[in-house]
């Protein structure tokens, strides 16, 4: 079983699908831990609730605002907890050096478009519907992919369309691409990555 630990910001669904999923789509590893850069992220009481260990780390009232320790501080927690392979779910913070270093080609992150459409730096959570439906796409979607040091820019593992309906709002929108994409293909992703290290 591949050690799995979770970054999150805030309200969790995709952690939540990632817990509700472990032991059927997720036969190759299991969750040991799940870290947040906000304390009163919604996703840390899921966590709890499912018995998961957890960590607050903030970058500005943690770290200085430091990029580098930040990511040290990361990195020194998932080493700590022994985890094989981490899993952005809704982690809306820019990861890079050591984390990224160390581990190569086993970080997943979950994102809320087609990529290479409405993504990239600035793209996250809610803008990313807004700038799909003021573009006037009639189809969207939600792609897994690895992380380098590209935002948004790692090979991707897998990727599930989602039509744009009529009266849609961003926040109808996020709805629907979580519950018909999102929410499959990432614990999916996860059992590929972990099945194949
Ligand atoms: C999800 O829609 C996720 O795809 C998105 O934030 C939301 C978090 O929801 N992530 C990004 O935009 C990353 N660029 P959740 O906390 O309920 O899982």
């Amino acid at each position: 079983m591949k050690r799995i630990g979770v970054l999150i910001s805030g309200g969790g669904t995709n952690l939540q699908a990632l817990i509700d999923k472990q032991g059927s789509v997720i036969k190759s590893g299991e969750i040991v831990c799940v870290c947040s850069n906000r304390s009163d992220a919604y996703g840390l009481e899921r966590a709890k609730k499912a018995g998961i260990p957890t960590r607050v780390i903030r970058k500005n009232a943690d770290c200085g605002g430091d990029d580098a320790e930040f990511n040290h501080r990361i990195c020194a927690y998932m080493k700590e907890m022994d985890v094989d392979v981490i899993v952005l779910a809704g982690f809306l913070a820019i990861l890079g050096g050591e984390l990224l270093t160390e581990y190569a080609d086993r970080i997943i992150n979950i994102h809320p478009s087609l990529i290479p459409s409405f993504c990239g730096d600035g793209f996250y959570g809610l803008k990313v519907h807004e700038a799909a439906l003021s573009y006037g796409v009639k189809v969207t979607g939600a792609t897994a992919h690895l992380v380098n040091e590209i935002t948004d820019g790692g090979r991707i593992l897998l990727q599930k369309a989602v039509y744009i309906e009529d009266g849609d709002t961003p926040e109808l929108l996020q709805k629907r691409v979580m519950e018909q994409a999102e929410w499959i293909i990432l614990p999916e992703a996860v059992e590929m990555v972990c099945k194949q290290i």
